[in-house]
């Protein structure tokens, strides 16, 4: 991995993921995406990680898509090469990501951002879709994503304008979780990571998948998923260990079984 480190055991169950192209501000070229596809697929076939940590550096989580890569590109060009398919792997990670960003989060950085389940971020993170100001507009998802997690009236004039939002309007817009001091954004993020690593696997998998398909379908089919999920939930292990550990009064030690 040239673009990427991979940490498959950085904690206990938590893998962690850095982009890793600090000269160009972590822009997203093909290479990174395609490691960061491959990576993201191994670890979701890992037993023993059961959550992903996704982070850049300080400075930036990713400044967008590779813009010199793309430059001089014609739309048969950018078809052929079919970009989004790799993007669209990514969306399919069962288990939970969580991505911790600080400094840039912008264009394909903000739509790789807001494609993980949840974000931390640095009190320095500024989040923007500034395609517009290059003559395109998002393509990774930033028109829908950011238009679910923010509304419409801050969407439009985000993609419309190009203007960025600090760490602080985007937690009041509801676009991340929590800004956290940017010496401890990582660990900040590893908190969150190690608490849902101590939940059963499989029902975290199937929660998040309920979860996720509120945004595809309507509430009636949506509730019908959510039950169908709640029901084969009582087919794990987890379920028995999870509720006796209750009725026992102890800590419950899921398997993922
Ligand atoms: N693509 C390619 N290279 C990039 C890049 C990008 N998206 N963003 C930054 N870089 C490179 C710069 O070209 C520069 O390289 P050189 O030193 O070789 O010139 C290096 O990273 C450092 O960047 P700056 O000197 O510009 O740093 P700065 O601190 O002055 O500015 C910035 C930071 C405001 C983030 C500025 O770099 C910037 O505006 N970047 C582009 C942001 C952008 O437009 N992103 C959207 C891309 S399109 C997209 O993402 C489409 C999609 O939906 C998938």
């Amino acid at each position: 991995m040239e673009f990427i480190k991979v940490t498959p055991q950085y904690q206990n169950h938590i893998a962690l993921i850095e982009l890793n192209r600090p000269k160009e501000l972590n822009a997203l070229n093909l290479q990174l995406m395609g490691e960061l596809r491959d990576a993201l697929k191994m670890l979701d076939a890992e037993d023993s990680v059961r959550v992903i940590v996704l982070t850049g550096n300080e400075k930036a989580f990713a400044a967008g898509a590779d813009i010199k890569q793309m430059a001089g590109k014609s739309a048969i060009d950018m078809y052929l090469v079919d970009q989004f398919s790799t993007w669209d792997q990514i969306k399919k990670t069962k288990k939970p990501l969580i991505a911790a960003v600080s400094g840039f989060a912008l264009g394909g950085g903000c739509e790789l951002a807001m494609t993980c389940d949840m974000i931390i971020a640095s009190e320095t993170a500024k989040f923007g879709q500034p395609e517009i100001k290059i003559g395109v507009m998002p393509g990774a998802g930033g028109t829908q994503r950011l238009t679910k997690a923010i509304g419409k009236a801050k969407a439009m004039e985000m993609v419309l304008t190009g203007k960025f939002i600090s760490a602080e309007e985007a937690e009041r817009y509801g676009l991340v979780n929590r800004v956290v001091p940017v010496a401890l954004y990582l660990e900040e993020t590893m908190k969150l990571a190690k608490e849902i690593a101590e939940m059963s696997p499989i029902a975290t998998r199937l929660a998040k998948e309920a979860v996720n398909r509120s945004f595809e379908t309507s509430l009636e089919e949506g509730l019908q998923f959510e039950r169908k999920n709640f029901y084969l939930l009582f087919a794990s292990e987890d379920q028995k260990e999870g509720m006796n550990a209750f009725i026992e009064k102890r800590k419950a030690d899921f398997k993922g079984r």
